[in-house]
């Protein structure tokens, strides 16, 4: 029995603006995205009698689940006569966490079935179905470090991100994206991240000046509801994190470090207050 097993990594915003809102109800987004070394893996076997399966008990395993809908897609597109597909997700990455772990799924199965069906879909095609599940599943399938903005799925590769250390740690309720989207008052925001500046550090390899510029438009809103918030970003400021800053809708915040011990300090302040607390390297 033919057996795929991927990997499908979680995504950081290291800075996020939103620029308006379009008429197809969506908003047009200027967002530097990085892929991060935390990981869910997903075992597929391909044309057997439907069956999910996950390690998370509360999350749906029927087209709920962003990655039943991606295999069904992608199934359909293809006209692939098929059986059906079992599947095995083992979530690490949290949920509604701003971390893109739905979307990260998504576009393992896409890129997964494609490479064992002998790729009858070519790049942007699948692409453009990764597009149809999410704003960020293009990114997810594309990955390393890019500039995103339309939706969110029209990307531009940057040079990658210095070696660094990331600390990134979610408080345990969940945010609501859409929910936020909602409240962001467009018209009165003041502050936004300096993207261009945030490109220029990157391309300079230089992390000081990468964490003075992260932010994010969505974070003083999230944390003035969430006292947590803050509280994770000045654990991590003060063990010494280059910038820390809330990823994507949140609630998760992660910080950037130029030394391993200062991030292993953070990791160990935070962990035993927030399960959800990983250390990776960049
Ligand atoms: O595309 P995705 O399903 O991830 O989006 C979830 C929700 O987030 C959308 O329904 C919308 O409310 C909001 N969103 C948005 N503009 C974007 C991306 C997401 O308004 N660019």
């Amino acid at each position: 029995m033919a057996e795929i097993q991927v990997r499908a990594f979680a995504k950081v915003n290291i800075t996020l603006d939103v620029l308006g809102k379009r008429d197809d109800g969506f908003h047009n987004m200027k967002t530097i995205m990085q892929t991060v070394g935390l990981y869910d893996e997903i075992t597929i076997r391909p044309d057997q009698p439907w069956q999910i399966t996950c390690n998370i008990g509360f999350l749906p395993t029927d087209e709920k689940n962003i990655a039943v809908r991606a295999a069904k897609l992608f199934l359909a597109h293809t006209g692939i006569k098929s059986a059906g597909l079992k599947m095995d997700i083992f979530k690490r990455i949290p949920i509604c966490a701003g971390l893109a772990g739905g979307s990260a799924d998504a576009a393992a199965v896409l890129l997964a079935l494609n490479e064992y069906y002998g790729c009858p879909i070519g790049k942007d095609a699948l692409l453009a179905m990764g597009r149809e599940l999410g704003s960020d599943v293009p990114f997810c399938m594309i990955s390393g470090t890019a500039l995103a903005q339309g939706r969110g799925d029209e990307l531009t590769m940057l040079s990658p991100m210095p070696s660094c250390f990331m600390v990134i740690c979610k408080p345990a309720f969940p945010i609501s994206t859409p929910a936020l989207f909602v409240k962001l008052d467009l018209s009165h925001i003041v502050l936004r991240p300096d993207t261009m500046g945030t490109i220029a550090a990157i391309k300079e390899k230089d992390i000081a000046q990468i964490g003075h510029r992260m932010f994010n438009v969505f974070e003083d809103i999230a944390a003035d509801e969430h006292d947590e918030i803050r509280r994770i970003k000045g654990i991590l400021l003060d063990n010494g994190a280059s910038g820390a800053v809330m990823t994507g809708t949140g609630p998760s915040v992660f910080g950037i470090f130029d030394h391993k011990n200062k991030a292993e300090n953070a990791f160990e302040s935070l962990k035993g207050s927030y399960q959800d607390t990983f250390f990776v390297e960049i």
